[in-house]
């Protein structure tokens, strides 16, 4: 009798402590990984595909793009600009596109309301495994502000293991749209 009414309290220590550990050990399974638009991720050797060639130009070097950011407010100095032009729309949409291994995705872009010079008009899809998954929908208001690493699509609730992530910047039947993508973190 005495034996096993010593053995209730001792078990429920140990139950608590095993989830404790449990509980330590998924926390800090969960790791940040940051893809930057150019660079990319060395250590994981992961890079961020642009389609179609020659749709998206490096931000930093383009002399022809209307939007000119202060490089050091920008992940590694870098930014991925593009342009749907809805009286002269791509062939195929202008894709971003990165495969990785987790359960969260975090993606910035530069955003701007400036109505002109450029003409900031946000219009994103995104894509998780060929599924829709939300929108980013932000219209010029005139502001030309810059918001720096903005994030436009937020998931934290992906299902372990490989996964690939598509951003179309603009649609057909929509407004000129600008996209500046910076870089995006997975966990
Ligand atoms: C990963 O980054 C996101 C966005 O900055 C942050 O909300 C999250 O807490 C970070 N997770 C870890 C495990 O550091
Ligand atoms: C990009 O930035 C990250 C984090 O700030 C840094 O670790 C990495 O070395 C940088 N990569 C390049 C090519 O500058
Ligand atoms: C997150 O991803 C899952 C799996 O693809 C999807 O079912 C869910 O709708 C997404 N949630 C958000 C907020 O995008």
């Amino acid at each position: 009798m005495l034996h096993s009414q010593s053995r209730g309290p001792l078990r429920f220590v140990t139950l608590f402590t095993i989830l404790f550990f449990v509980a330590i050990a998924s926390a800090a399974s969960l790791v940040n990984i940051t893809v930057d638009d150019t660079f990319g991720n060395s250590q994981e050797n992961l890079q961020i595909t642009y389609q179609p060639a020659g749709a998206w130009s490096p931000g930093e070097d383009c002399t022809s793009c209307a939007a000119h950011l202060d490089t050091t407010q920008v992940h590694n100095g870098t930014w991925h600009d593009t342009t749907y032009l809805a009286d002269n729309p791509p062939s195929s949409p202008l894709t971003a596109t990165l495969a990785f291994d987790g359960v969260a995705i975090y993606v910035y872009c530069i955003v701007t309301r400036a109505s002109t010079n450029p003409f900031g008009n946000c219009d994103m899809t995104f894509y998780l495994d060929d599924v829709e998954v939300g929108r980013f929908l932000l219209p010029p208001n005139g502001d030309p502000t810059y918001h720096y690493s903005y994030p436009v699509y937020v998931n934290a609730s992906i299902p372990s293991g490989q996964h690939t992530f598509m951003l179309v910047n603009g649609r057909s039947d929509g407004q000129t749209a600008l996209a500046l993508l910076d870089y995006i973190i997975f966990s």
